[in-house]
């Protein structure tokens, strides 16, 4: 795990300076610097470290990647600034969320400059380095995604006043509003790395799989850590009636005995600490946090075996470390 978040430091520096420039020309400045500040917070850089080892893995350099990598690092930060206004979250990355400092509108702006300002960065890779085909896949790669992450939040919030969300449900909305960018960021490496139509698919798959592992541990991280090392609230999930995989198994698991009780919870928008608490005991209780391990550990293990379409190679080693850093990461 040390040896993965060395390999996302690697890229983290090079990443924010692209960003940082590409945003230095914004005006007026509080627009600029609502949009620069997740940035300078400073993330995992999870999604445009994985574009440029993907490229990698696929025989292709990583300055033709890096910038793909940059543009899905933006769409990732203008979706977690809309997120928290959709989630009233005051805190993100270990600081004030974009939407408290600056308020509801310049977030919402904020936002979309990062939305714009993502295509404009593909557009502006070289094309001495790149084919136009290729510009075009990337920037057809980020779209499809930017459309499903939004598909994918309509559901999530749509569930919120639903308890009887199935799994399958469940699923689609997390590949739509988590698993879609990251595998946009493993495909957009390899188109841009100039590997195969069979090997992009392949790599869309892998980044599909670990996505979905990703939103599964990000869940039960809301409940299982704290709010210094994740950097953003606990137990917020609860409190917003999240119809997450543990919840959802954890309902069903209780039918008959203590599902009133953890409905209640559910519905509820003032929760106590003690709501909070009992909510985590009870899915303790039906074992649904043991549950939803085991789901997302398979995702993982199935991630893995994707990856054997790749020659062996130090990339491709990196990213069935981070295939297993996924459900190891505690931030
Ligand atoms: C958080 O993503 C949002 C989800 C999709 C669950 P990350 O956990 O990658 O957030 P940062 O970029 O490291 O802050
Ligand atoms: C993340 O879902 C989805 C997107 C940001 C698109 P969450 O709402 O669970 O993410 P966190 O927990 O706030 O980071
Ligand atoms: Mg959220
Ligand atoms: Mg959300
Ligand atoms: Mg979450």
């Amino acid at each position: 795990m040390s040896n993965v978040k060395e390999i996302l430091g690697n890229y983290s520096s090079d990443i924010i300076k692209t960003i940082e420039d590409e945003l230095s020309v914004i005006t007026p400045n509080n627009l600029q610097e609502a949009s620069i500040y997740l940035t300078k917070a400073g993330g995992k850089m999870l999604r445009p470290a994985l574009a440029v080892l993907t490229s990698e893995a696929v025989g292709g350099n990583k300055e033709n990647a890096f910038k793909a990598g940059a543009a899905i690092e933006l769409i990732h930060t203008f979706s977690l600034i809309h997120d928290d206004i959709m989630d009233d979250d005051d805190m993100r990355r270990g600081m004030p969320s974009v939407h408290k400092v600056w308020g509801e509108d310049v977030a919402i702006l904020a936002g979309d400059t990062l939305f714009s300002k993502s295509f404009e960065i593909i557009l502006s890779s070289n094309p001495e380095d790149i084919d136009p085909s290729q510009i075009n896949k990337a920037l057809a790669t980020v779209a499809d995604a930017c459309v499903k992450i939004c598909e994918g939040q309509a559901l999530d919030m749509g569930f919120e006043d639903r308890y009887d969300v199935t799994e399958d449900e469940y699923m689609e909305m997390i590949f739509k509003k988590t698993g879609a960018l990251i595998a946009g960021a493993t495909k957009v490496g390899a188109i841009m790395g100039g590997a195969s139509q069979d090997v992009v698919d392949a790599m869309y798959e892998y980044g599909r799989l670990i996505g979905l592992a990703f939103q599964i541990q990000d869940d039960y991280l809301d409940l299982a850590s704290d709010e210094e090392t994740l950097g953003k609230p606990i137990g917020s999930d609860i409190v917003k009636g999240k119809m997450t995989i543990i919840a959802i198994n954890a309902l069903s698991a209780s039918e008959g005995s203590n599902y009133d009780d953890l409905l209640e919870i559910l519905k509820k928008d003032d929760n106590s600490q003690e709501d909070i608490d009992l909510a985590i005991e009870l899915f303790n209780k039906y074992g649904a946090i043991e549950n939803a391990r085991t789901l997302a550990l398979e995702s993982v293990d199935k991630a893995k075996e994707v990856l054997e379409i790749l020659p062996d190679s130090s990339s491709k080693q990196a990213l069935a470390d981070i295939a297993d850093f996924v459900l190891e990461r505690h931030s």
